[in-house]
């Protein structure tokens, strides 16, 4: 099958192979896969930063959610069978969507979004997966809550802020120019032009803070909660209580909590909890976010479609940092 891989860690290009097809074990399917979206971890991955997290082997697929087709169902599936149209983040030790193929466990997928091509699905699962856990599972995200959510016009910021509307939230985010008008017609109450305002200086008593961006906006986010506030990031330092989570062992343990000794200090000043977040892959919680989907609640933001042919491309404009809403690859 036909693939695009890496042979190294670096900021090589990815170069377009013939694969081997991948092989199923009992609880997999074999998906085709239609259309793949691009996230940060991508190029993260390629560029061996998230090598104490993850460790791969070379050649290495890259590509980390897809929607497609499955055409064979392993001798232990039970909920899905052959010609069901799929949306999935494979887990961690299996990525590789930017191909024709992929086998995936059934505890990793759900049935596509009704309402959605196969190019719209491709964009939810690993923003949608890491929204909804940030906000469900973390947060406890309450109706009526204030909630700051750093880059609104991004991949996962332009999902955020339409899951923080479902579940009742008020909801400021930071946009340039360029983001505005898409942020406010996902819905956004307050938005800050991150380029000329500081969100530091306008937001105060907040519950939660959703930080895309780690470094100093992760640092100031915390002069705007209130007391018993909490922050999620999915792009600050890892500390060490989800090292401990993690099963990080005592030494990276230790490194990460000597990485994060100013967060935590930030913490016990503030009197708020910090989080960091490594998204997991649910099939389970697929299904709910294809339901606020499929009944209109959260609709898909897709900046750009590009062919196969031109992942590379299409990798480099998401290292832009400049999408507004998801950047996908047509594979089929
Ligand atoms: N830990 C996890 O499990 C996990 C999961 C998902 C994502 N992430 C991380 O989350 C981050 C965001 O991912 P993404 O997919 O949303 O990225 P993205 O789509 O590439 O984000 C691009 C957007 O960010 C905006 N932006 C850039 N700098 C900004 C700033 N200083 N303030 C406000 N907005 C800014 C840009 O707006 P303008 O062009 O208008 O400036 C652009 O719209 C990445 O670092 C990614 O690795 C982590």
């Amino acid at each position: 099958m036909r693939a695009m891989v890496i042979d190294k860690y670096g900021k090589v290009p990815m170069r377009l192979a013939e694969m081997p097809a991948p092989e199923m074990e009992d609880y997999e399917v074999l998906a085709e896969i239609h259309a793949a979206s691009i996230n940060p971890i991508d190029f993260k991955i390629r560029d061996g930063k998230v090598k104490l997290l993850l460790k791969y082997k070379m050649p290495l697929i890259l590509g980390n959610d897809f929607s497609g087709v499955v055409v064979k169902a392993g001798a232990k599936v039970t909920r899905f069978q052959v010609g069901d149209e799929i949306y999935a983040r494979p887990r961690k030790s299996k990525i590789g969507t930017f191909a024709e193929y992929i086998a995936v466990h059934e505890d990793d997928i759900a049935l596509k979004p009704k309402n959605l091509t196969f190019e719209e699905a491709a964009s939810i699962p690993l923003v949608g997966l890491t929204t909804y856990q940030a906000f469900a599972d973390i947060l406890q995200l309450e109706k009526g809550q204030k909630i700051l959510i750093q880059a609104g016009a991004g991949g996962v910021g332009t999902f955020a802020i339409q899951l923080a509307k479902v579940m009742g939230a008020t909801v400021a985010t930071t946009a340039s120019i360029a983001g505005t008008d898409l942020v406010k017609s996902l819905g956004a109450d307050e938005i800050i032009n991150y380029k000329t305002e500081k969100f530091e200086d306008m937001l105060k008593s907040y519950d939660a803070v959703f930080d895309t961006l780690g470094g100093e906006s992760l640092e100031k986010s915390f002069d705007i909660l209130k007391d018993g506030g909490k922050i999620v990031s999915v792009s600050g330092l890892p500390n060490a209580r989800f090292a401990k989570e993690y099963g990080s062992g005592f030494f990276k343990t230790l490194l990460f909590s000597l990485a994060t000794k100013k967060l935590t200090a930030l913490e016990k000043k503030h009197n708020v909890q910090y989080t960091f977040l490594f998204m997991e892959p649910s099939g389970e919680q697929l299904r709910i976010l294809a339901n606020y989907i499929e009944t209109g609640k959260i609709k898909p933001v897709i900046d750009k479609v590009f062919p196969f042919g031109d992942a590379q491309k299409a990798m480099e404009y998401a290292e832009s940092g400049r999408a507004k809403g998801k950047i996908i690859l047509k594979i089929k």
